[in-house]
């Protein structure tokens, strides 16, 4: 009997922009300072895109990348799926614009919006399609422009985030062991007020959505996602172990959603699991939503932390809400 086809990462890819954002340019104009961001987050810096970067143009500079780990011609994927809040328009999708720049010709491409969990999501859309025999190359893409929904008015949020895009391109293995395990998504859209970016398309949204009142930037209850993101966290470590025993694997790396040390932290402590098994980088570029995953995998690849027949566990949770994983040998 044939094995089903299990979908496998054959590249990732990253890309950031040049301008690095240190905590103290915060504390010229607002009432914070480096200690309290660097203690509170962990956070050092982050990168702000140019005037001519989009999350398309930095899309695409991530997807060339992974393309190229992958060996695959950009004539050769069959589909796009791009996570991201911050499109370049609501109309065309973020990914059909991916597909116009890398020239993959008139295939199908389309955005997923699930926030921070947004490239976990995309994956999962991918891993069906590759499970399917739909498609065999399918382009991941995880974008972010947050700095233009940030408030540089409110301490409590434009601290925490910054830009960049991420990559991975998808495809069939026939190697026993390897490939995408399992992907868990969930969302709870009750819970949606907790962290919103609002459209121009709902300048008036209903009563009872919770929308706040400054429709231009991104809003959040940061204690109350924090609980969230550490409850969610460990839920699904311990969830990726129990599916880990199923499959005969042991968990080598951790990447998590890159928002706050202390989220990542109480979450290990808690597991006894040692900071050598999970990629941090969010000093360097704060919380890149969708970009945040495939940004630290990429990271994790290009420096050895993980390779090929490593079983990583990738995690994410955010605005929807929504939380996810993705248990995978690389
Ligand atoms: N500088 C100085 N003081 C600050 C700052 C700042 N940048 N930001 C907040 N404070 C103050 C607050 O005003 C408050 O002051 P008060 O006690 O006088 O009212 C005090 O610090 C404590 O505020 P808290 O909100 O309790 O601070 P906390 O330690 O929780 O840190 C933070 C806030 C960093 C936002 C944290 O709650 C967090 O990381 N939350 C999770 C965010 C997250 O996971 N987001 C993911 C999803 S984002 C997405 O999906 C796009």
């Amino acid at each position: 009997m044939n094995r089903p086809t299990v979908s496998k990462i054959l590249g990732t890819g990253s890309f950031v922009p040049s301008r690095v954002v240190p905590n103290d340019e915060f504390a010229q104009t607002l009432d914070t300072s480096d200690e309290w961001i660097r203690t509170r987050t962990g956070i050092r810096e982050r990168r702000y895109a140019g005037p001519a970067d989009t999350s398309a143009t930095m899309g695409t500079l991530a997807a060339r990348e992974a393309l190229a780990a992958a060996g695959v011609k950009p004539a050769d994927v069959d589909l796009i799926v791009c996570g991201t809040v911050t499109p370049d328009m609501v109309c065309p999708s973020t990914a059909c614009l991916i597909q116009a720049y890398l020239e993959c010709g008139t295939i199908p491409a389309f955005d997923v919006g699930a926030a921070c969990s947004g490239f976990v999501y995309a994956l999962s859309v991918a891993d069906q399609y590759v499970r399917a025999g739909t498609a065999r190359r399918v382009l991941v893409v995880g974008t972010e422009v947050l700095s233009r929904v940030s408030d540089f008015t409110d301490r409590n949020t434009c601290i925490l985030f910054g830009d960049a895009a991420g990559a991975v391109v998808l495809g069939p293995t026939d190697d026993p062991g390897r490939g995408v395990h399992q992907i868990r998504l969930y969302a709870d859209g009750s819970r949606q007020e907790l962290i919103q970016v609002p459209s121009m398309v709902t300048p008036n949204p209903p009563p009872g959505a919770g929308v706040l009142p400054n429709l231009r930037y991104l809003r959040m209850n940061g204690r109350e996602v924090f609980k969230f993101a550490v409850t969610k966290l460990k839920e699904m470590i311990g969830q990726a172990r129990e599916d880990c025993g199923a499959v005969g694997k042991r968990i080598k790396l951790i990447v998590p959603h890159q928002v706050n040390v202390r989220i990542i932290d109480a979450a290990l402590e808690d597991l006894a699991i040692p900071p050598e098994a999970v990629v941090v980088n969010l000093d360097k570029y704060g919380n890149t939503s969708a970009a945040s995953v495939p940004l630290a995998l990429d990271e994790g690849i290009r420096t050895g932390r993980c390779g090929p027949g490593d079983t990583i566990l990738l995690v994410a949770f955010g605005g929807g809400l929504t939380w996810s994983s993705a248990l995978v040998t690389l």
